[in-house]
């Protein structure tokens, strides 16, 4: 097949939501190795049964065949950072990973949404990978959500699913962003120049969307790409919901309208949870590690998303 037809080929197989495993053994002088993988795929009940189709060209390939058999961790939304490591080749990937035994003798890893272990029954060559069949001797759960990957990206179903609710509120929303382009963020003046405040559709009280906001941003000569959520809260006094998004600009025709970051006027941004909420980004922003708030403009939590 030709390059850019392999390509099309990725890139539909792609277009199938998946979760996100690692799938682990050990050499036989007992180093524990693992690899990422979303070719995962339940197979039977009875016999319980799953299978992952193993790349012929990875370098544990071989101390996956010789073993008798692996743990499979299916990664929860909080774990794109193990993914990522898993798909990679450093070295130390068990040094700097939370992991116990499984009772089969495979690591599994601490904070996965669900893990089996298999004796493995059953290998399939299959093109240029090879299908591993698992009988799962052991396996347990809980309600975490399981991380998303589709079109090469990551998913957060629980936390989407979290603003979801906000929007099926009967509540009015307000849906804003912060949006950031070399290194100035997106702050709007009242008219009175007395208050300032984040883009966000749905201020006049008539339940905002992110479509509304981006189409605003469009007549204002402003296009942006939303990277993710960023806070869902209840504002307590007004009854309404709020769903705050971050992202950055990729073509601005009125650069005027951002601020560099050393100069936010602080002292003229009323509302308190809009000022820690942009607080909250530069501290963020500045480790590269961003979570989603939740709860109301006075309380709440962090989840962090990596
Ligand atoms: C999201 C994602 C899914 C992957 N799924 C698979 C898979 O199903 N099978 C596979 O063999 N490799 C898969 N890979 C690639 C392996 O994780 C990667 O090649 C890894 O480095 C192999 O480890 P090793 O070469 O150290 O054995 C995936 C990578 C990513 C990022």
């Amino acid at each position: 097949m030709e390059f850019s037809e392999l390509r099309r080929l990725r890139n539909a197989f792609g277009a199938f939501l998946t979760g996100i495993t690692v799938v682990t053994t050990r050499q036989a002088n007992g180093t524990p190795r693992g690899f990422t993988a979303n070719s995962f795929t339940s197979v039977s009940l009875d016999p319980p049964m799953l299978l992952v189709c193993m790349d012929k060209q990875a370098d544990s390939l071989d101390v996956f065949l010789e073993s008798s058999g692996f743990g499979i961790s299916i990664l929860a939304e909080n774990q794109i950072d193990l993914s990522v490591l898993f798909a990679s080749k450093q070295p130390d990937k068990f040094e700097i990973t939370e992991w116990t035994d499984s009772p089969g003798g495979y690591p599994v890893l601490d904070g996965a949404c669900a893990w089996f272990d298999c004796e493995r029954c059953n290998q399939v060559d299959a093109g240029d990978h090879i299908v591993l069949f698992g009988k799962i001797l052991n396996f347990d759960y809980n309600s975490k959500y399981g991380l998303g990957y589709v079109r090469g990206g990551y998913m957060t179903p629980g936390l989407e699913y979290s603003a979801g609710r906000a929007y099926g509120s009967d509540s009015p929303v307000v849906v804003g962003a912060i949006i950031e382009h070399e290194g100035k963020i997106l702050l709007y003046d009242d008219q009175e120049n007395t208050d300032v405040y984040l883009p966000a559709s749905g201020l006049d009280g008539n339940s905002g969307s992110l479509q509304q906001l981006q189409s605003s941003l469009i007549e204002q000569g402003i296009w942006i790409v939303i990277d993710s959520l960023f806070a869902v809260y209840e504002n307590e006094d007004h009854a309404s919901q709020s769903i705050y998004y971050r992202g950055s600009a990729r073509k601005v025709e009125r650069p005027e309208l951002f601020r560099p970051i050393d100069q936010i006027p602080w002292d003229r941004i009323s509302s308190p949870a809009l000022k820690s909420m942009l607080n909250r980004y530069l501290e963020e922003s500045s480790r590269k590690r961003f979570g989603i708030y939740f709860g109301s403009d006075r309380n709440g939590t962090i989840q962090s998303l990596v």
